[in-house]
């Protein structure tokens, strides 16, 4: 089952300037909790300005970049595995394939951003969508269609953060903290797709 995790604003923003257009750390142990240890793929942008994911078996999609080239990357905290390929499907099927050789149960999850969600949804069964309740100011956007998805769980937090804006380039991530309002929601597949 693929899984895609995103965070969006009230006006559908998910990213600023190459990074996400807030900074709320239950947001990021969310994503963290949710991800360790899993297949995550991104498109080639999010890869570009990703920090480290360690513990995540990292896979990244790209039409440049292939054909599919597999290599590690060994940083202080750990080794990633990353591979290219040019096809989210592909990719999909390694995933499962990495799975059937190790013996494991591992999730996929489509991490982002707009392109690789907006090429990558039919393959999507379950969603973790963490709603920010405001309008945000943004350079990337993705409408998500939940047509036909089931809303399982729903969470409704408010929480300290940072909602940056189109001239705070280099924020002060810890700066200017307010409250925010914001959701987890996890939706399912009414039908679930058969790989
Ligand atoms: N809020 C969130 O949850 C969230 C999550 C992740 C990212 N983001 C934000 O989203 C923004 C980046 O999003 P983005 O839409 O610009 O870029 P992206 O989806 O991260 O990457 C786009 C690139 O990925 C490759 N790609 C995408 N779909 C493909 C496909 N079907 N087949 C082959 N290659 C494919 C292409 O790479 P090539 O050009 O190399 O061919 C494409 O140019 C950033 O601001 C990031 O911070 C937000």
């Amino acid at each position: 089952m693929v899984k895609a995790i995103l965070a969006i604003s009230d006006n559908n923003v998910i990213g600023l300037n190459g990074s996400l257009p807030w900074h709320i750390k239950e947001d990021l142990q969310h994503f963290k909790k949710l991800t360790l240890g899993q297949h995550c793929i991104c498109g080639y942008n999010t890869y570009l300005t990703l920090p480290a994911l360690p513990n995540r078996y990292l896979w990244v999609v790209s039409r440049n970049l292939s054909p599919l080239s597999k290599f590690k990357v060994n940083t202080s905290i750990g080794t990633i595995l990353q591979d290219v390929s040019s096809s989210i499907p592909l990719l999909i099927r390694s995933c499962a394939e990495f799975n059937r050789e190790k013996q494991k149960r591992i999730n996929t999850f489509l991490i982002g951003g707009a392109s690789l969600l907006s090429s990558g949804w039919q393959y999507v069964d379950e969603i973790f969508l963490t709603r920010i309740h405001e309008e945000v100011q943004g350079d990337t956007f993705f409408e998500p269609d939940f047509s036909n998805f089931i809303l399982t769980a729903e969470e409704k937090r408010v929480v300290f953060g940072k909602i940056m804006s189109k001239d705070s380039a280099t924020p002060n991530l810890l700066g200017n903290q307010r409250e925010i309002k914001i959701t987890f929601q996890t939706y399912t597949r009414a039908k679930i797709n058969d790989d």
